[in-house]
């Protein structure tokens, strides 16, 4: 779980206005109000969760993208039907955000009708923290599968080099009485937006997570962020990264094989591909019996014989429920420079700086 009391000390944000501060921002930058609503909904949601990574702090880098031209604000995805269950969208360049959510609708539009919907989408950018496409999915009360492919960041394996991207696997499943079944995870040791934040908060990064420019293992993320993340379990990170650009890149039409653009690199549009399914949970047995079948496997996850040293077992995606639940009350905590970054960002458009409602 999100440790809120650690280190550098904490400006606080209630979520309503992290919500309406980054609204403000992205209008200001020509974002059509329904999408801007959209994008401030997920990032806002991945800093409830605990994913600071993928929160708000992205926008400093999402305005920067847009500025250079290669990520357009004002784009609106488009959705062709293929099949009664298959959609392709075209994001058109513009937020991943809004067209995956695009397609995540209509995916559960179609499960709602024949069981399961599918939808491709293409020409995408970034859309930060999977799970909020999980949860999308869970709200309609369906199944999901969430897959995107990224820029190159991880070699395969036996490479040295950078080819495939972090790319998360994410995936869902509604619960009974219990919390549901969220599993968001980068096929790396870590994700790379922790390196980010490790810099962002002059914070060292565990030695296990990456590799400098000479292929050493390194603390420092400056030099992590010159050399290669490392790939979770060796050969099957690796392999999970490739599945991520089969389904995402390959099958879209989008960049793949290495050819999707860094977040960070002004040169050209991202063109990332994802891929998202919802499967309706009822299909082969009642809603209730799905249902209690979950919370059995829910109590035994979390009632199993515990290691030596472990206090409480959790169900995948249930920490960050948690500190969605503390952070909803409490609001969301940022480190000042953070701060100053957004609010230098809302000054360039004339929108409203961020609201603190405490400091601690
Ligand atoms: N859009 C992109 O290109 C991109 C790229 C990389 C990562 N990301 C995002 O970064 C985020 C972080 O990824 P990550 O791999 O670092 O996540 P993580 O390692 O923090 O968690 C991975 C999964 O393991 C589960 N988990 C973690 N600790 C647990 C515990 N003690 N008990 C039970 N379950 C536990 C979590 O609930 C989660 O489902 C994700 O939201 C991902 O979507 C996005």
């Amino acid at each position: 779980m999100a440790d809120d009391s650690a280190a550098a000390p904490k400006l606080y944000v209630a979520p309503s206005d992290a919500q309406a501060f980054v609204e403000g921002v992205l209008q200001g930058n020509g974002v059509p109000d329904d999408n801007a609503k959209t994008v401030a909904r997920c990032l806002v949601a991945a800093d409830l969760r605990g994913v600071d990574t993928h929160g708000v702090n992205r926008i400093p880098s999402y305005m920067a993208r847009i500025r250079q031209g290669v990520l357009d604000a004002a784009a609106q995805p488009t959705l062709t039907k293929v099949t009664p269950v298959v959609a392709q969208v075209d994001a058109h360049n513009g937020f991943g955000f809004v067209a995956a959510h695009m397609g995540m609708a209509h995916a559960i539009e179609a499960a709602n009708v024949y069981g399961i919907g599918m939808c491709s989408v293409k020409h995408s950018n970034h859309f930060g923290m999977s799970a909020w496409v999980v949860q999308q999915a869970l709200d309609a009360g369906m199944m999901s599968l969430v897959f995107t492919n990224s820029s190159p960041a991880l070699p395969v394996w036996g490479g040295k080099s950078k080819l495939m991207g972090v790319s998360p696997i994410a995936c869902g499943a509604p619960g009974g009485k219990k919390k549901p079944f969220i599993l968001d995870m980068a096929p790396s040791v870590a994700a790379r937006g922790k390196i980010y934040k490790a810099q962002r908060r002059g914070e060292k990064i565990p030695t296990d997570w990456a590799l400098d420019a000479e292929g050493r293992p390194t603390d420092d993320p400056a030099a992590a962020l010159q050399g290669v993340m490392l790939p979770m379990g060796g050969p099957k990170g690796s392999a999970l990264s490739v599945m991520m650009d089969v389904f995402s890149g390959v099958l879209s039409g989008s960049a793949f094989a290495g050819h999707v653009t860094n977040p960070y690199d002004p040169i050209r549009p991202a063109d990332v591909g994802h891929f998202l399914v919802a499967i309706k949970p009822d299909l082969f047995m009642t809603i209730d019996e799905f249902k209690e079948r979950m919370d059995y496997l829910y109590r035994r996850v979390v009632e199993s014989d515990k290691m030596a040293g472990v206090d409480r077992i959790y169900f995948p995606g249930e920490l960050e429920q948690l500190t969605q639940e503390r952070r909803q009350s409490e609001g969301i905590p940022y480190v000042e420079a953070e701060i100053a970054a957004l609010n230098a960002e809302a000054e360039r458009v004339g929108a409203p700086a961020i609201k603190i409602s405490r400091a601690r």
